[in-house]
């Protein structure tokens, strides 16, 4: 390559860069501004789906005195269960990004009194945890983070081997007739959630994890949980 097309395409190489990272932000800022506006209702989301929650909560499997974290943990609607699983000797991390959902989180941990429960608001794909999870869980959060595989690869490297992340989300309709209706669906998602229409949460997960499988399907196949594994590397996987 002569030197003048190697300039033009790090030129090209810095751009895109640079308007990925405007696109990043953006949605960063937008899922801030949906997330505190439906902080303050979001008691209805929060009964309609406990079954499925109560399902991918089942199947993190924790113990007590286990650490698991909560990504895109919302007013802390899953901390209760959580909570009673580790007991008082395990520690439960959560993540928002939502400055008005923290608030409410961290209302929830007072309100309990809760010792062994820390929100932190961050992004959670850039997120940084000193020591290694036993578990993570991410109930209808995965899909609308900006990087859903960036904050996958956080979640992978915050898990001990053998451990798991159980996702509960939402997708589009999988497959028949219904599908027809998937673009109203997107469009809908988008509006109210921020929801990332780019990505396949599925697909992330599957590249980033050592196994990951769907466990359950609701609503059609638009609802779904799944369970990926991180292996113990050294035992040969
Ligand atoms: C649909 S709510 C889910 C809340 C809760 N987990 C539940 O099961 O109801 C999605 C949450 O993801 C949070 N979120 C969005 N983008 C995020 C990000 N980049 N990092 C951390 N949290 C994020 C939002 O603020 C919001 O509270």
């Amino acid at each position: 390559m002569d030197s003048d097309r190697r300039t033009r395409k790090a030129t090209e190489t810095t751009e895109s860069a640079v308007v990925d990272n405007r696109e990043y932000e953006a949605h960063l800022e937008r899922s801030r501004t949906v997330w505190d506006r439906w902080s303050d209702w979001y008691t209805l989301s929060e009964r309609d789906f406990e079954p499925m929650r109560e399902d991918a909560m089942d199947r993190l499997e924790l113990q007590p005195g286990d650490r698991v974290l909560d990504i895109g943990c919302g007013p802390g609607v899953n901390f209760e269960r959580l909570r009673n699983e580790i007991g008082p000797d395990g520690e439960l991390v959560a993540v928002d990004y939502s400055p008005e959902m923290v608030v409410k989180a961290r209302k929830r941990v007072e309100e309990h009194g809760w010792k062994n429960v820390e929100v932190r608001r961050a992004d959670a794909a850039r997120a940084e945890f000193d020591v290694p999870f036993d578990g993570a869980i991410a109930t209808l959060s995965m899909s609308v983070m900006a990087d859903i595989r960036d904050t996958a690869e956080t979640i992978y490297r915050a898990l001990t081997p053998d451990s798991r992340f159980v996702v509960f989300d939402v997708r589009p309709v999988p497959d028949g007739p219904t599908r027809v209706f998937n673009p109203v669906i997107r469009r809908f998602l988008r509006w109210y959630a921020n929801w990332n229409p780019d990505e396949s949460v599925i697909e992330a997960f599957a590249t980033v994890f050592d196994e990951c499988a769907i466990v359950a399907t609701y609503n059609g196949g638009c609802t779904y949980t799944t369970v990926c594994e991180k292996r113990n590397q050294s035992a040969g996987g």
